[in-house]
């Protein structure tokens, strides 16, 4: 059959039969415990359960999880099936202590949902980590229902090993929004910026994430990976939670977002996949990191509200998105 004519504005990733051989060639297997400067860096392809035992401990900062959730779900020849709740639990639990032990002491871990398995996420949380916080993603796409509210967020809950001596950069991850009621004091802007683009105050994130879209067909960082999480979402984990140069670790890697980000981010990274072209997805967009560390809605070092269009705005006034 003749393949499909895509849009010129399509930017989804396409991989060669003959990229792919190559791209396979990069990824790990690991079949005996590494240390670890043999796992940083890399993808390993395999399956978690086969590859825990392997793993150093307490070697990342932070750790990123984005399991498969309680629900039917096909990974291109991995089938999730829907299971009870308690077996749900069961299955979180199989894996989640083992992986807490690659956190360093003073580390942080995040854990992504839906409201259906959020129950699960938390008991299983709560049982190896202290609980900090839960972040809410309004989450703008998904099947409405004629019967039923459509789904439109997704949890992602913050733990961390030591609650008195954590790693937080607050500062790193500040919104940039419009001011609506430009107050001054003395005749001079109170905390916010005057500028040709607007006027701008840098404000503090909140647990309820409405600025992230998730990636789309006309986006660079789009795969056809059915549940791919947004570059934007991840940098922020990423820049509040792990210290430059540092390392983050996603045991459940799909697409290679969290890779990616981490890399775009200066950060180490570390990621298992257990299908071979998801993984090599994740070695086809760290290649292309290589020379562009763009975020979409993350210019400049600053977070924009989403539809700002700051990267017009930046070329406007001469200057480049963030590199
Ligand atoms: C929800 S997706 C992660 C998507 C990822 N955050 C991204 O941005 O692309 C979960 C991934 O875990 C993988 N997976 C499921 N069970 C696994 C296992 N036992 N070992 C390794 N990977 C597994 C699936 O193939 C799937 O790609």
């Amino acid at each position: 059959m003749a393949e499909k004519e895509r849009s010129l504005r399509n930017k989804t990733l396409q991989i060669a039969e003959v990229e792919k051989e190559n791209l396979l060639k990069k990824l790990l297997l690991l079949k005996t415990p590494a240390e670890t400067q043999t796992i940083l860096n890399r993808t390993i392809h395999g399956d978690l359960f086969e590859t825990l035992d392997y793993l150093p401990k307490a070697f990342a900062d932070l750790i990123i999880i984005d399991p498969p959730y309680n629900l039917d779900k096909d990974f291109a020849g991995f089938k999730f099936k829907k299971k009870s709740d308690r077996d749900y639990l069961d299955y979180l639990d199989s894996w989640f202590p083992k992986v807490v032990t690659c956190l360093k002491p003073n580390a942080s871990l995040y854990l992504c949902g839906d409201w259906k398995c959020t129950a699960a996420l938390y008991t299983v949380m709560k049982r190896y980590l202290t609980i900090i916080n839960r972040i809410t993603w309004q989450r703008e796409k998904g099947k409405g229902s004629l019967k039923n509210w459509k789904n439109g967020m997704e949890d992602i809950w913050f733990g961390v090993k030591n609650p008195a001596n954590y790693y937080f950069d607050v500062e790193a991850v500040k919104i940039r929004r419009k001011v609506i009621a430009p107050y001054k004091k003395d005749g001079k802007p109170k905390d916010w910026e005057e500028t040709a683009e607007g006027n701008f105050r840098m404000t503090h994130p909140s647990n309820f994430w409405d600025d992230i879209t998730v990636p789309y067909w006309s986006m660079p960082e789009n795969t056809e990976h059915p549940a791919q999480k947004p570059e934007k979402l991840i940098a922020k984990l990423i820049l509040s939670g792990c210290p430059p140069g540092g390392t983050v670790f996603d045991p459940f890697l799909g697409s290679g977002t969290t890779s990616v980000v981490a890399k775009k981010l200066g950060r180490n990274y570390c990621g298992i996949e257990i299908n071979p072209d998801y993984a090599c997805w994740a070695e086809k967009r760290l290649e292309q990191a290589e020379t562009n560390k763009t975020i979409q809605g993350f210019y400049d070092g600053v977070f924009w509200e989403r539809n700002s269009n700051p990267e017009r705005r930046a070329q406007a006034a001469g200057r480049t998105a963030r590199k």
